[in-house]
């Protein structure tokens, strides 16, 4: 497989999405094959999973079923989009949410054992680790601002309580210093054009590193 995987991660109302969408414009624009997709969901059985797991109702779903759906959603997402997309020429996968999302959520969030969800979600995902993984950090006083402003009913997630916000951020720091090559932290509270040319930064990188031409002609 030659192409290349980048995700993106940060609690709900980070700005992932817009970011996401700016590289993808500069990516198509330089010639690129680009494939967004979005966590839980992204494929048909995927977005099935997502209705289950955003519904309000199943409130007292146990952390054990929500990270096996999860999983279950992303393990489709691999087999299916990602590992045949990913042998064409100049392809780059754009993630909104990966496997860190589990770590982060399930893991430090609900208190699954980390080394235990570490282990499904290799499971879930043969081979396929992402070559960089941006941490898009911010701080909940001004994620809560945010989502005030969208005024969109709380799911059954956003119905979570702030100290389960703080452990899903805590997890996310343990894991960009764990593996500092492949995460880097972006300071989420930044204008958007500061913030998407630190990720252009890191993305240039890994495209020469790759010896991929970036230069549009
Ligand atoms: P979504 O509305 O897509 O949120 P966002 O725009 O922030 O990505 O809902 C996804 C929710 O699912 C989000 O609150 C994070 C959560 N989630 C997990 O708990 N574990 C996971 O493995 C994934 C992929 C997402």
């Amino acid at each position: 497989m030659s192409g290349i995987v980048i995700s993106f991660e940060g609690i709900d109302a980070s700005g992932k999405t817009t970011q996401i969408g700016r590289l993808e414009t500069w990516l198509r624009e330089r010639g690129f094959d680009v494939l967004v997709r979005r966590e839980p969901g992204g494929t048909e059985l995927g977005e099935r999973i997502r209705e289950i797991l955003l519904d309000p109702r199943w409130r007292v779903m146990h952390p054990r079923t929500e990270f096996l759906l999860y999983s279950a959603s992303r393990a489709q997402l691999v087999e299916e989009d990602l590992v045949p997309f990913l042998q064409r020429e100049k392809a780059i996968a754009l993630l909104d949410r990966y496997y860190d999302s589990s770590t982060a959520y399930q893991g430090a969030g609900r208190g699954l054992s980390i080394k235990e969800v570490e282990h499904v979600n290799r499971f879930a995902t043969p081979e396929l680790r992402p070559h960089l993984t941006f941490f898009f950090d911010l701080p909940l006083t001004e994620a809560r601002k945010r989502k005030g402003l969208q005024s969109r009913e709380m799911d059954r997630l956003e119905a979570s309580n702030d100290a389960f916000y703080e452990r899903v951020r805590q997890g996310y720091l343990t894991l960009c210093a764990k593996e500092p090559d492949r995460m880097v932290r972006l300071d989420a509270t930044l204008a958007a054009d500061a913030i998407a040319e630190r990720i252009l930064e890191e993305v240039k990188k890994l495209l020469n590193n790759h010896r991929l031409d970036w230069r549009a002609d």
